[in-house]
């Protein structure tokens, strides 16, 4: 907390900023995170990413496959996501061709009489998957392999699903706290609609976790729609720290893909991939667009709560507030082999 006390002693003005004062979280906690949209990195392609406080490049191997590296070659320092190339499925450095492939070994180094192999001339390597049109980079602090896995979503492909769609945002928040909203009971009647709190059922399984509510819409209250058939499910997996699916079933269908990934100490990164259920030609189009439109409304509300809130060490939660302390123990699992000053991520090389 920064306290500013002004000249006449009578007035005090009082900054908190959250980031400085506030969270002792890590920040990177471990699990599968978006690195971008397939589509996102073409063949030949070098995007240049920012993730967990670092530099890093992703290209595509000649298999076609998504890597992830780190940016900085270790020849002398250059970065690989201004300038660089992918040469035969290997990213090659702008300033003096050395090449790197998909595991971040050194592959190539011009005019050397033996190629550098040492594990300084190597770039980070991280763990990819791609799935659901996703490009997922597997994050441990001391370099676990990944004991879970995200599969494939069928509402991606099924001909009786919109096309999915998304939109991104960055917020000055941390990852966990964009995550355990969707534990908080109380905030759907304020920012998502509701006539009440949500009535969430938790079910946690290692580093996944099972979510089940029903919500009713404010406004189908109102207009007297009380019936079952206007009321929603929402069925939602969280797979680790990094990815929520969540299917409602009710007046319209929907399956969202929720991305979470951190930036830096400050930021995170959130995707949402969204979609709906044909109903009829006319109203397909109107169905996925309402649903994104107010995902994206609420989560900008929320976002402008998260950017200026203030942890606190004891919230006071009521009876049916109960889904957040127990989002919070599942949690913490994705803490595991970090410190609370840890700031220097530990890679993972793809083996
Ligand atoms: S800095 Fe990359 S090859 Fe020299
Ligand atoms: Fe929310």
């Amino acid at each position: 907390m920064h306290s500013i006390n002004a000249s006449n002693g009578s007035e005090e003005i009082q900054h908190f900023d959250n980031y400085k004062d506030g969270y002792k979280l890590p920040r990177n906690p471990n699990g599968w995170y978006a690195a971008c949209l397939s589509k996102e990195l073409k063949e030949a392609e070098v995007k240049p990413l920012s993730f967990f406080g670092e530099e890093l490049v992703a290209f595509r191997d000649a298999q076609g496959k998504a890597k992830v590296v780190g940016a900085y070659c270790p020849h002398m320092g250059a970065h690989l996501g201004h300038g660089g190339t992918v040469v035969e499925g290997k990213i090659q450095c702008p300033f003096h061709g050395w090449q790197f492939d998909g595991t971040g070994a050194c592959a190539a180094a011009p005019f050397a009489k033996r190629t550098p192999q040492s594990a300084r001339s190597n770039l980070d390597g991280y763990i990819t998957e791609e799935v659901n049109g996703v490009v997922l980079v597997w994050y441990h602090v001391q370099g676990k392999e990944p004991d879970y896995h995200v599969p494939e979503i069928p509402e991606m492909d099924l001909k009786q699903w919109m096309p999915m769609q998304h939109f991104t945002l960055t917020f000055r928040t941390h990852v966990q706290e964009i995550r355990e909203n969707f534990c908080d009971e109380s905030h759907f009647a304020f920012i998502h609609e509701q006539e009440g709190p949500a009535d969430i059922t938790w079910n946690p399984e290692g580093p996944l976790a099972h979510h089940h509510s029903h919500l009713t819409w404010k406004y189908f209250v109102k207009m007297g729609l009380t019936d079952e058939k206007y009321r929603f499910t929402c069925d939602s997996v969280f797979y680790g720290p990094g990815v929520l699916v969540s299917r409602t079933r009710g007046p319209i269908d929907s399956a969202t893909i929720g991305l979470c990934t951190p930036i830096d100490d400050e930021y995170t990164q959130f995707t949402l991939m969204g979609t709906s259920r044909k109903v009829f030609p006319g109203l397909n189009w109107f169905n996925r667009m309402s649903l994104m439109k107010t995902a994206k409304r609420d989560v900008l509300l929320e976002g402008e709560i998260w950017s200026h809130k203030k942890p606190l060490e004891k919230p006071i939660y009521q009876a049916h507030e109960r889904s957040m302390s127990k989002f919070q123990k599942w949690y913490e699992q994705f803490y595991d082999g970090h410190s609370q000053q840890e700031t220097t991520p530990l890679r993972v090389v793809n083996s």
